[in-house]
């Protein structure tokens, strides 16, 4: 059995050997590969701890996480989230129900802060990237699925860490650059709030990579690429470690154009001229991002 662990940073969680370092320098942020860790010999991750944090989560008074229970199918809408279940009930009922648990931002928690942080510093050594500088706003996240739940396709706009630490499951992935898969107009539409924007692909239902993973590997998705996600007939428990360029003037772009397309032009596709990007960016795509925060801060603070 796998002895349990506290996280200490530099202690190897990702494994540091030279297969392990070129994929994270090759692919980080640019293309799917499957990685090998430790983190499934984290007591923080076993269930005992899980079930503690859930109960901080639901004791918090805006509470952030999430569950819902059903069974969607892989091109459909997620399931729904019950009202007669607390998201404890939920944890406790995982291996006979169909749920689906995320325990979101669990960094807020000291002990899952000082995971996150030890994380960083191997991630940054592994991908040569100064993670804190170059990316900002990491978040640390956990999905709880029951036996045999798919999570349907989607799209994410973060860099993504998967490591897996419970349980077996396939994680099928896409390619965001191939156009067969992703037009300009659904990664436009993605990035303007419409989330559930890409079309899913019958004819590619094992995806362009499919990784199965199991206790000790875990899978980088790079932002955007759309990818859909079949548990095995057990209980999974994933940890998902995010983060967010912190330049990043293609989503400024991607704002402008679809504006611009409403108007009936034809506007420049992202990364094709960095110039351009740039001036969408510090023009509509400042102005989208502002007047974004400004209904937030108002639908929290009044409702409206
Ligand atoms: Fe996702």
């Amino acid at each position: 059995m796998a002895t349990i662990t506290h996280p200490v940073a530099g202690s190897g969680l990702f494994a540091q050997d030279t297969e392990n370092r070129k994929l994270f320098a090759e692919h980080f942020d640019h293309q799917p590969f499957l990685f090998r860790h430790a983190l499934n010999t984290m007591e923080l991750f076993q269930m005992p701890a899980l079930l503690k944090l859930a109960r901080k989560c639901m004791d918090k008074r805006q509470q952030k996480s999430h569950f819902e229970t059903g069974k969607p199918v892989v091109d459909g809408f997620f399931g729904n989230k019950p009202a007669d279940l607390t998201l404890v009930q939920a944890l406790e009922r995982i291996g006979e129900d169909s749920n689906w648990i995320i325990l979101k931002r669990i960094h807020e928690e000291p002990e899952y802060r000082e995971a996150l942080e030890a994380f960083i510093t191997e991630l940054s050594e592994l991908t040569g990237i100064d993670l804190r500088r170059d990316y900002h706003d990491p978040i640390l996240t956990i999905f709880i699925t029951s036996p045999n739940r798919i999570t349907p396709y989607h799209l994410d706009g973060e860099a993504n860490f998967l490591a897996q630490v419970q349980g077996s499951k396939t994680v099928y992935v896409y390619n965001a650059n191939d156009p067969q898969i992703l037009t300009e107009e659904e990664k436009e539409k993605y990035w303007t709030g419409h989330l559930l924007a890409p079309r899913w692909h019958e004819e590619l239902s094992n995806g362009q990579w499919h990784f199965d993973v199991t206790p000790g590997t875990g899978v980088f998705n790079p932002a955007t690429f759309p990818h859909y996600v079949k548990n095995d007939n057990n209980v999974s428990v994933s940890v998902s470690v995010n983060f967010k360029r912190v330049r990043n003037d293609s989503i400024g772009a991607y704002r402008t154009n679809y504006f611009t397309r409403k108007l009936g032009l034809r506007p420049t596709v992202p990364g094709q001229s960095p110039a351009v990007d740039r001036i969408k960016s510090l023009t509509v795509g400042n102005l989208y991002t502002g007047l974004h925060a400004t209904r937030k801060a108002l639908r929290s603070r009044f409702g409206i």
